[in-house]
């Protein structure tokens, strides 16, 4: 197939573009790199010998957007443009709301001018709130979202669900991410944050990596088994394995599907920690801080909806996520950045 990637020279997106290109589709990819680099798909390219065309531009663009929607003829986007950082877009609302949210009407205008109807969306479990039952299935209700980013994620949602229902051409796809870490295990291609991470696992990398000098651990009060907050870390491969999954989907013409993407296993902080020490050989020294706004006690998926319509599910446990979380942290410690 034919695929529009946005976002694709990010995290998730140049691995699902790597996984793409071996699988043999033809791939595009338009990005503004406010979040990425030009880097991770040369090596993207390096690592499947295939290459993805590159626009580098901005899904805020709209005469863009019909110009690449002119010159190619996508048989479906995966969207994963967005700006993601949790406590940024509590800063900064306004530019979460135009960024994420003009951006992907503009995208979905530009593709049904084109008739290019088959959509695959980049959703978070971060929708359904504070969950109203664990595990968490794709039926529980979306929940009220504690910052921006978060209703981004929940109004666009709505917006596919209500563009779907007036216009049965439309087949989409909305996967729900639970808490993406790892890289590819060639350590050539990983996650590659600005500053100072909002996340757990680039924040354990960069102690270990000696950038950062210990870890917080925000709350160990919370009602889960050892106090630290539980979530549900799914292997990047994985993740990008689920969008190639998805991809047989949107030919079945479908209508709107929602997938959760997760393990179904809940790991603690602390067990995330002492998985990372014990598959690298690494202490990880750490203190106990208080609770940070906004953070859940438990998060984690019912996958089985996605295993028994798609045939996904993830293959690496927390171990491989630790080890190949790190393989990419040691080769790389300022990310892309030589
Ligand atoms: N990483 C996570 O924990 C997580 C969890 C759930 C959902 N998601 C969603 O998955 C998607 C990909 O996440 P990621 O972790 O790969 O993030 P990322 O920041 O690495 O990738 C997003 C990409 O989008 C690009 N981008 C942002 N705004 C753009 C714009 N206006 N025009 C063109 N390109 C633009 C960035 O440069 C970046 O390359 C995002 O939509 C994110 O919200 C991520």
């Amino acid at each position: 197939m034919n695929i529009f990637v946005t976002g694709g020279a990010g995290f998730i997106g140049s691995h699902t573009v790597l996984q793409l290109l071996r699988e043999g589709h033809d791939v595009a990819v338009l990005d503004n790199l406010c979040n990425s680099s030009e880097e991770s798909l040369k090596r993207v390219k390096e690592l499947s010998g295939k290459e993805a065309k590159l626009y580098v531009g901005d899904i805020l663009d709209r005469e863009l957007l019909d110009r690449i929607c002119d010159e190619n003829d996508f048989d479906c986007c995966i969207h994963f443009a967005g700006l993601k950082a949790v406590g940024e877009s509590v800063e900064k609302p306004w530019e979460y709301y135009n960024n994420n949210i003009t951006g992907t009407l503009n995208l979905l205008d530009s593709l049904r001018k084109h008739n290019m109807k088959n959509f695959i969306f980049s959703s978070s479990a971060t929708v359904y709130g504070d969950p109203a039952m664990i595990p968490i299935t794709e039926e529980c209700p979306k929940g009220q979202c504690t910052n921006p980013y978060g209703w981004t994620k929940s109004m666009i949602e709505q917006i596919l669900m209500d563009m779907a229902k007036a216009d049965k051409e439309w087949n989409i796809v909305i996967l729900r991410y639970f808490n993406p870490i790892g890289a590819d295990p060639s350590g050539r291609i990983g996650e590659n944050p600005k500053g100072i991470p909002n996340n757990l696992m680039p924040y354990v990398t960069q102690v270990a990596v000696g950038k950062l000098e210990r870890l917080g651990v925000f709350g160990d009060d919370y009602d889960t088994p050892d106090g630290t907050g539980v979530r549900d870390y799914i292997h990047v491969s994985d993740l990008a394995d689920g969008h190639i999954k998805a991809l047989k989907k949107i030919k079945e013409k479908a209508g709107l599907c929602i997938y959760n993407l997760g393990t179904g296993n809940g790991v603690s902080v602390l067990e995330l920690v002492r998985s990372f020490e014990k598959a690298n050989g690494i202490t990880i020294p750490y203190d106990i801080k208080p609770r940070r706004a906004g953070d859940i006690a438990m998060c984690y998926a019912d996958a089985s909806k996605a295993k028994r319509e798609l045939g996904w599910e993830a293959k690496h446990d927390i171990v491989d996520m630790c080890r190949d979380s790190w393989n990419w942290q040691s080769n790389n410690p300022n990310g892309y950045d030589r």
